[in-house]
């Protein structure tokens, strides 16, 4: 069974290739080279093998813990995509472990909800800012998702099933043209979790500019990052940059706020 099994979301499988590959938790990150030894090693040689139902299967106990399986099936499948995507493309992923719920809840605490029509995200990976995106999102609100990664779009257009939710396969230098061809003239707020340190040269710069031109005056470019690379493309364009810093992720990530002056 090749790495692609573990996106099944079989949790027997997905959680023998998780302990195989180093995943226990978030405070265990892997360098590529030790992961790329690990997927050759130990993934490709994972086999599924169903085991006897013990429990007889009709007790609450056993329903629990159905019900945990799924939960954590839905966990390590989504950790499996991410994997697999980060394997392929290393420097545009630039990550091994989606961001943790700590980072979430901080990057998204200024966000007035109540005034965001569309909120872009670049880069959301499996997803793991678009739920909280769009329990917060008013109802007539949009989120519009880019990433490169076709698996990652795939992935998301499966799982994300919201009338307001929409992936697009491209990139955050065209953002422009992705938000009017969605008929919007501008972004309330745009998310960014792009490794920016790893893009290719001129990127960075221009995905910054675009990202000022589309968002509306009052509006801000929302940036979590391990690096503060970022915060050098934003600075030209973003008149005030607020700072933060959260630990509590792999890695401890900087955050950047970039607000674009509401017109006087
Ligand atoms: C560090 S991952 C972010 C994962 C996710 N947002 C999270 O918090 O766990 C970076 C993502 O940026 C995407 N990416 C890289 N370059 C991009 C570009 N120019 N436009 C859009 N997405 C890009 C990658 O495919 C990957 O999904």
């Amino acid at each position: 069974m090749g790495f692609g099994a573990l996106a099944t979301g079989d949790v027997t499988a997905s959680e023998r290739s998780a302990s195989a590959i180093g995943f226990a938790g978030y405070a265990e990150p892997l360098s590529l080279a030790m992961a790329k030894r690990a997927c050759h090693s130990k993934c490709l040689s994972f086999r599924y093998v169903k085991g006897p139902d013990l429990t007889g299967g009709n007790n609450v106990g056993a329903l629990e813990r159905r019900s945990l399986k799924q939960k954590a099936a839905r966990f390590f499948g989504q950790w499996g995509v991410f994997f697999r995507g980060f394997i392929e493309h290393p420097k545009m992923v630039g990550s091994i472990i989606p961001s943790s719920r700590f980072t979430i809840e901080k990057m998204l605490g200024p966000v007035k909800w109540d005034e965001c029509k569309l909120f872009v995200e670049y880069g959301p990976g499996v997803g793991t800012f678009c739920q909280a995106v769009l329990d917060r999102l008013p109802r007539d609100g949009a989120l519009i998702v880019i990433d490169t990664n076709p698996l990652y779009i795939d992935y998301l257009r499966k799982h994300f099933i919201d009338s307001r939710f929409t992936a697009v396969h491209g990139s955050a230098a065209d953002v422009e043209e992705i938000v009017k061809a969605h008929g919007h003239d501008h972004a309330d707020y745009v998310l960014s979790g792009l490794p920016f340190s790893t893009l290719p040269a001129g990127v960075g710069p221009a995905i910054a500019e675009a990202t000022y031109r589309v968002i509306r005056p009052g509006g801000a470019f929302l940036v979590y990052q391990f690096s503060a690379k970022a915060r050098d493309y934003m600075a030209p364009y973003f008149q005030r940059i607020e700072r933060g810093f959260e630990a509590l992720n792999v890695l401890p990530c900087q955050l950047f706020w970039g607000w674009k002056e509401p017109k006087s």
